[in-house]
């Protein structure tokens, strides 16, 4: 069966709901605490698991309770973490998030053992990948890892997708194996060097990034949807309108929503832009990160 591999990041996250996010130097009292699991790769993961798609987890935890609990939360979602590394050396990676009235975050990221996850490890654990399989990153384990996981992926014929987050200090050989780049307005300015506030202006960017990385290209801008660049054209995709609560975890809800559409419908990039894009207008509708990433049957439930 054809397969969504995912090779990334696990964290615990630590979510505060304040009333307005600490400005440097300033003190803010939280309203509460909750611990979950979380990462962007986790994330990912689970999101492609509940858009209905079989998923393999590459990646690594420290020998310690958070860690347990994340691969509790992949087995879950039955997601295959066989290739998941206990690192008893290492704590379990951790995100400080504070999230504010209007459900705008800021991140905090302590890799701890993501930053065990070797190249080696995850050259070693994608020998299965057939052609026709996907292959998702990031950027919270190290970089030499991504690029060897895009290199590994893409000389056995699966489609790579790099989500570049969070935004890189270097690009260098960042995209010579991959298919599909995910950006935000605020990665694609790092990335590309190319920032826009209209519509019309982050279009005419996210072709100039296609054109300049040679790998299509969709840059994602929560209320204002998605854009989309591939083949020299650009497509809008509108986000509906929604009353969010806590934007975490939105752009990773569309990650997995769009890489396990592409696994079923390789060609359909339309479709699968209008399945991450609901996906990811319901994320924000909940609390949390993976808390807060829907299924597949409330999706269509409702429409
Ligand atoms: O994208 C949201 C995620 O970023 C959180 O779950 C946190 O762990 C960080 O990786």
């Amino acid at each position: 069966m054809r397969t969504v591999y995912v090779a990334g990041s696990l964290n615990i996250d630590q979510r505060i709901q304040v009333q307005s996010l600490p400005r440097a130097g300033e003190t803010v009292i939280g309203d509460s605490l909750v611990l979950a699991p979380g990462g962007k790769g986790g994330n990912q993961a689970v999101a492609a698991a509940r858009s209905g798609a079989q998923v393999t987890f590459v990646g690594a935890v420290g020998d310690d309770e958070h860690g347990r609990l994340i691969l509790q939360a992949l087995a879950e979602a039955e997601i295959d973490s066989a290739a998941v590394l206990v690192d008893p050396g290492t704590p379990t990676g951790t995100a400080v998030i504070p999230v504010d009235e209007h459900g705008e975050n800021a991140i905090i990221v302590c890799p701890g053992a993501n930053r065990s996850l070797t190249a080696a490890h995850v050259e070693e654990s994608l020998g299965a990948v057939r052609p026709g399989d996907v292959l998702v990153l990031q950027l919270e384990v190290p970089v030499a890892t991504v690029r060897r996981a895009a290199r590994t992926a893409r000389a056995k014929g699966a489609f790579v997708i790099l989500n570049a987050a969070p935004a890189p200090t270097s690009v260098e050989r960042l995209f010579d194996d991959v298919d599909l780049l995910v950006v935000n307005e605020h990665e694609l300015a790092v990335v590309g060097r190319l920032s826009g506030a209209t519509a019309e202006e982050l279009a005419d960017r996210t072709l100039e990034l296609a054109g300049a990385t040679g790998t299509a290209v969709i840059c994602t801008a929560g209320a204002g949807g998605a854009f989309a660049a591939a083949h020299g054209t650009v497509q809008h995709v509108p986000a509906p309108s929604v009353a969010a609560v806590d934007t975490t975890g939105a752009g990773d809800t569309f990650v997995g929503y769009l890489a396990a559409a592409l696994l079923a419908a390789p060609s359909d990039l339309a479709g699968a832009l209008a399945a991450a894009t609901a996906a990811a207008a319901r994320a924000v509708t909940r609390p949390g990160a993976m808390e807060s990433i829907p299924f597949a049957r409330d999706l269509n439930a409702s429409g």
